[in-house]
């Protein structure tokens, strides 16, 4: 897919604001502190720890990540964003189209991390294996909310029995604002994600550039077995 075409269930490329001129609005200029604060709460006793950062767009945390993991591995539709990510990481990078498959995978050469650009709900585990951990920061509420079931029957395909996800999300009146980020809470995710636990660690006041009113909360979530 080029950054031209419309995924089958979100918005396009130039909706979510990826051009080559500014970074788009979601993009932070450092590490996000709940992946710092809670991090610890992902890990494994396994060797060879595999991450998933869904919808990943350039974010710095998969440098972070990447010291951590033993691989970790982004999907992001934008090719902006992923070229942007490793020239602005000074990665260098091998390019492969996925033969018969619509992803395209890069992979950097001096770090250990994967991204495949292409629609997240054209991603299985053939294509991208599984994984014992996801850190989640504007994936699963960039999503419209009728497909919320869907992603996380996608997610749960691709995360072992053992993992775990991390998500940010948020909490604000919605008949206010319309998203994304769409309104989440713990409820929605326990119906969404049938097969896991659902432990909201923190929720807190914050102020985001989107929302206009000051009721809105950011939360962290862990969903384990
Ligand atoms: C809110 S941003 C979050 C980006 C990143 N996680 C971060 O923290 O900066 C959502 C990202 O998902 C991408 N995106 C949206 N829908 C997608 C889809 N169906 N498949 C792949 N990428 C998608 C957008 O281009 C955008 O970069």
């Amino acid at each position: 897919m080029d950054d031209k075409s419309m995924p089958r269930t979100e918005l396009s490329p130039e909706q979510w604001n990826w051009t080559e001129k500014e970074d788009p609005p979601f993009h932070a200029a450092s590490y996000n502190s709940i992946l710092l604060k809670y991090h610890n709460r992902l890990t494994t006793e396994q060797k060879e720890r595999r991450i998933f950062v869904p919808l990943c767009g350039k974010t710095l945390d998969m440098i972070y990540l990447s010291e951590q993991w033993h691989e970790v591995v982004g999907l992001e539709f934008s090719e902006i964003g992923i070229v942007d990510f490793f020239a602005e990481n000074n990665l260098t990078y091998d390019k492969e189209d996925l033969v018969g498959k619509p992803f395209v995978k890069y992979t950097a050469k001096e770090r250990n991390i994967t991204i495949y650009k292409g629609d997240l709900f054209d991603l299985s585990q053939e294509v991208c294996g599984d994984f014992d951990a996801s850190w989640d920061r504007g994936s699963f509420v960039a999503i419209n909310v009728p497909t919320r079931k869907k992603y996380a029957q996608l997610m749960t395909s691709i995360i072992r029995p053992s993992g775990k996800i991390l998500m940010e999300v948020w909490k604000y009146d919605a008949s206010k604002y319309a998203g994304p980020p769409h309104h989440t809470e713990e409820k929605d995710l326990v119906e969404a994600f049938t097969d896991f636990k659902v432990e909201a660690l923190e929720f807190n006041p914050a102020k985001p550039h989107f929302y206009k009113g000051d009721d809105i909360l950011l939360g962290a979530v862990l969903l384990s077995h």
